[in-house]
């Protein structure tokens, strides 16, 4: 059992380890959540892992070393819960030096498909939440810390087909850059990483995923999670991967017709690599 609760009387979390960073990490079961707390914890760091899902927070800490890494179960929507995490894990650690925002909810479709309250648990979970831990992270997070925002290239230019998600990145963004001239002065970095598409269970049926997110390369965690350490270490306002798609989404938001243009090449392109991807999945399994 690698609970907060269980491992309080552990030394190690508290002292031995005294001087090496904290970072709460949320979204931390999976994907480029569990990639971070990895390339965190290599570097000499200490992490609290946050996410519903229980057992697989619970097997991740055991991987990283439970003098390292402790599970902190828990739903970013329940929002008291999040406002109370950062003072149980800078009790628990003795300090706090970094939060990444990265739990993410997308529906994909119109959003007629969906009910007023599916959609709003998009922006929930990925503004929302950010933004009350964020808060809740300042009193606590040490002179030089950071707060880094997983956002997403559909937070740069919006996406046919993922509205609310679109909404919600982009206004993720837009927080993220806000709030770090407010605590600029107080030597707390606030920085945005915009993937595009990341080979994660996030995707999940690739047939429901717009043609358009697929023209793109597709990264791995692992890379996502280089670029939100980069992000941390250089104190950058934004990251964009692929670096290209980030310089295109900026020219399409900037010019609405010059993004109706090029929509019907990108879809095709993409409607290609899905094609291959899908048939690549289905060899996989044969
Ligand atoms: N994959 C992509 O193509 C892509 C592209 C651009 C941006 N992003 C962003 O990257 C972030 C991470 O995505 P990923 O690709 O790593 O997906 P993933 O593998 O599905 O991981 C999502 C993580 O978020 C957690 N989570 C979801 N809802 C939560 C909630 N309400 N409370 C607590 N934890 C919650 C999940 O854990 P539990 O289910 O255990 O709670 C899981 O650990 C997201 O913000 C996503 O929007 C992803």
């Amino acid at each position: 059992m690698l609970e907060e609760q269980t491992l309080r009387s552990d030394s190690a979390i508290r002292g031995g380890m005294a001087e090496s960073k904290v970072a709460i990490v949320t979204g931390a079961s999976s994907g480029i959540g569990l990639a971070v707390a990895k390339r965190w914890t290599e570097r000499g760091g200490r992490v609290a892992l946050v996410a519903r899902s229980r057992d697989k927070l619970e097997a991740a800490a055991l991987e990283l070393g439970p003098e390292r890494a402790v599970a902190f179960p828990l739903d970013v929507v329940d929002l008291d819960a999040l406002t109370a995490l950062p003072g149980r894990v800078a009790d628990l650690f003795g300090r706090l030096d970094v939060v990444v925002n990265n739990a993410g909810l997308n529906h994909r479709g119109p959003v007629d498909r969906f009910e007023p309250a599916e959609l709003a648990a998009v922006v929930t979970t990925n503004l929302v939440a950010p933004i009350v831990l964020t808060r809740a992270a300042l009193p606590r997070l040490t002179r030089g810390g950071s707060v880094v925002q997983l956002a997403s290239i559909a937070g740069m230019v919006p996406v046919p087909g993922e509205a609310a998600y679109s909404a919600s990145k982009a206004g993720l963004r837009a927080f993220a850059r806000a709030v770090g001239y407010d605590v600029e002065e107080r030597g707390i970095h606030v920085g945005c990483v915009c993937p595009g598409p990341v080979d994660t269970g996030f995707l999940g049926d690739l047939e429901e995923v717009p043609d358009i997110v697929l023209s793109q390369p597709m990264i791995t965690a692992d890379e996502v999670a280089l670029a939100v350490l980069q992000c941390i270490d250089e104190r950058l306002e934004e990251i964009a991967l692929p670096a290209r798609s980030g310089r295109l989404a900026t020219m399409a938001y900037l010019a609405p017709s010059f993004a109706r243009k090029i929509r019907p090449v990108l879809e095709k392109r993409g409607a290609r690599n899905k094609a291959a991807l899908l048939a690549a999945r289905r060899r996989a399994v044969s």
